[in-house]
Formats: structure tokens, C-alpha cells, sequence
């Protein structure tokens, strides 16, 4: 959510602490803005004093300080009080949401594009971010005073290039990158490829992976659109390259010079064969592009997993 004004312009940040968040935090400030962030520590670790490690480490990076509130968003009391104090107030009516190609279900084509339908997702995340995308367009369309960019997120994986800021997920990752590279530190055995059956050219699942600092500069493109009253926009954030799991795998044992021991096992419900986006409209309308390749996406991960080889946790 943005606020125009001659001041350096106020955007809140909702679950800023995490992973995609805190790297967007970073790209926001050395764009000039400033960041408020709201976080309830669901999926981050806490620093010094209230501030998360996370946002401690932007700090540290960039020489700025950032705004932060420990609130959950299910909280209505405090969430309503946020909004009197900074959105009503200041008649913030501007919106970058956080949405997923996850909206698109099992592809009816490939690549995606953002005509392509939503809604028949597999999972409940899926359809949550679908209802949202719902939602939002509703009230953009009853409503001309607000405007919306909702970004479908590809696969963001790597880090931060300092390696101070990455992926900590809690407990065993769901994902296929965080627990790759958890394999290549020695913090688990091997890593189970659900499923080499698939139709594709090696039979594992291929996706559109971004590298996170890419996918953050996406939002200050989403930014500068809103400034157009552009209405409700939606843009797929990915590279348009899919890679198969085995091809991650290789690609992360040459950055890390580790060998990634794996094992064929069964599919995992919900997935899907393939999965990657045409993402020519966020270059056509925010001039936006993934700039970052493969190698530079496995170099930033291994760099931030071998410097934090426990995440954020201090303990080894
Ligand atoms: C998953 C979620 C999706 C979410 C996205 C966020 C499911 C079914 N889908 O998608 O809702 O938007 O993460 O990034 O949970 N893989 C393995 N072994 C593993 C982990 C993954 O072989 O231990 C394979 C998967 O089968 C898939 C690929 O790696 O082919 C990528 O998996 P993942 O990182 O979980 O992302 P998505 O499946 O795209």
C-alpha cells in the first residue's frame, strides 16, 4: 500500500519479516521508500529488542532504520486500528498483493499467461490467494478510487547477494530449493524427487524459479504503476524458463561443489508436471524483467546457506 506525497512515501508491509518480505523490505528502501512492516513472527525469528532478525539484518545492510509492529493480520482490533491510523487516514486506497501461480491450477496450456483461467486450484493456499484476487478486482471495479496490482509469484528461490538475508523455513521444508541446499550442508540425508513419471523430459516436475531479489524489484515496478490509477492490473512474476527438479539438483551441487545425494519416491498430491509463466505483460506494462539467471539463484542460496548454515537461529 503506498501514499502519495512530497515526503518519502510510507508503504506497510504485511508479513515483512519473512522471506520474500524482507528482501522486498531492502529493495524498498534503496528505492527510497519507507517501509513499514507488520509481522506475527509465524514463520521468522526474533532479533534484539522486537525488531526479527530478518529486518535487523536489512538494517545493517542498508544503513536505514525500519518501521516495525509485531501484529497478526487475524487480529481485527489491531488490524482496524492499523488501518484508521495509516490507510483511512491517509486515504490509501492503493494495493500490491501478493498472489501466486498457484491461482492457475493444473495449466491448460503452457506458458501461462495472465489470461490464462484461475480457480480450480489443489490446495487451500491456492485457493485463498484465488478468493483474494477475487475480491480485490470486485472491489476495484465497484470502487474506480482504488487501484491494485496483484502479482503471481513463480518459484522465488536464492538470496540475498551479501548472504546476511534468505530462506529460513521452520522445520522440514516443503519446497524443493530450501531442502536442496539443506542437503548440501549436510543438514539432511537426501533429498526425495516426488516422482519421475511425470511428462516431461527427464519425468520430473518443471517449474519457473526466480531469484527472490528479482521478485522483490517486482514490487517497486508494482509501485510505480499504482502512481498511473491504473485500476486493477495482474502481472505474472517469473522468468518464463522452466527447470526440472534434476536440473535444480545438478545446478545447485556445481554452485555448492557438493554432491546431492537423491532418491525417486512417489508424486506428491496437488503437483502438477509443469509450470512456468509468459511473463512478456510485466515487461510490456511495469518494464519489468528477471534479470538473475539459474547459476545466479543457486550461487546467492549456497552463499546465505553456508554463511547461516541454521537460518536466522544462532545455535549451529
Ligand atoms: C508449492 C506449493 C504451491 C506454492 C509454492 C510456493 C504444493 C502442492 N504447492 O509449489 O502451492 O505456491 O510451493 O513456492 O505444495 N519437489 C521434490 N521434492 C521436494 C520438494 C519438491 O521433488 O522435497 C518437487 C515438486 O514435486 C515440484 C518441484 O520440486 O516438481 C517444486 O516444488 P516446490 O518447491 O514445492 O514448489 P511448487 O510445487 O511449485
Amino acid at each position: 500500500m503506498s501514499r502519495a506525497g512530497a515526503m518519502a512515501e510510507k508503504v506497510l508491509v504485511t508479513g515483512g519479516a519473512g522471506y520474500i518480505g524482507s528482501h522486498t523490505v531492502l529493495e524498498l528502501l534503496e528505492a527510497g521508500y519507507t517501509p513499514v512492516v507488520i509481522d506475527n513472527f509465524h514463520n521468522a525469528i526474533r532479533g534484539e529488542g522486537s525488531m526479527p532478525e530478518s529486518l535487523r539484518r536489512v538494517q545493517e545492510l542498508t544503513g536505514r532504520s525500519v518501521e516495525f509492529e509485531e501484529m497478526d493480520i487475524l487480529d481485527q482490533a489491531a488490524l482496524q486500528c492499523l488501518f484508521k491510523k495509516i490507510m483511512r487516514v491517509h486515504g490509501v486506497k492503493n494495493l500490491v498483493f501478493s498472489s501466486s501461480a498457484t491461482v492457475y491450477g493444473k495449466p491448460q496450456y503452457l506458458p501461462l499467461d495472465e489470461s490464462h483461467p484461475t480457480g480450480s486450484c489443489t490446495n487451500p493456499y491456492g485457493k485463498s490467494k484465488f478468493f483474494i484476487e477475487e475480491m480485490i478486482q470486485d472491489l476495484c471495479q465497484a470502487d474506480k478510487t482504488w487501484n491494485a496490482v496483484l502479482l503471481r509469484y513463480f518459484n522465488p528461490i536464492g538470496a540475498h547477494a551479501s548472504g546476511h538475508i534468505g530462506e529460513d523455513p521452520q522445520g522440514i521444508p516443503n519446497n524443493l530449493m530450501p531442502y536442496v541446499s539443506q542437503v548440501a550442508i549436510g543438514r539432511r540425508e537426501a533429498l526425495n524427487v516426488f516422482g519421475n513419471d511425470y511428462d516431461t523430459e527427464d519425468g520430473t516436475g518443471i517449474r519457473d524459479y526466480i531469484h527472490v531479489v528479482d521478485l522483490a524489484k517486482g514490487h517497486i515496478a508494482a509501485l510505480r504503476k499504482l502512481k498511473e490509477q491504473c485500476g486493477c492490473r495482474i502481472y505474472n512474476l517469473g522468468t518464463g524458463t522452466g527447470y526440472s527438479v534434476l536440473q535444480m539438483v545438478q545446478a545447485m551441487e556445481k554452485a555448492s561443489g557438493k554432491k546431492i545425494p537423491y532418491k525417486v519416491v512417489a508424486r506428491r498430491e496437488g503437483d502438477v508436471a509443469a509450470c512456468y509463466a509468459n511473463p512478456s505483460l510485466a515487461l510490456e506494462e511495469l518494464g519489468w524483467t528477471a534479470a538473475l539467471g539459474l547459476d545466479r539463484m543457486c550461487e546467492d542460496l549456497w552463499r546465505w546457506q553456508k554463511q547461516n548454515p541454521s537460518g536466522f537461529s544462532s545455535q549451529a
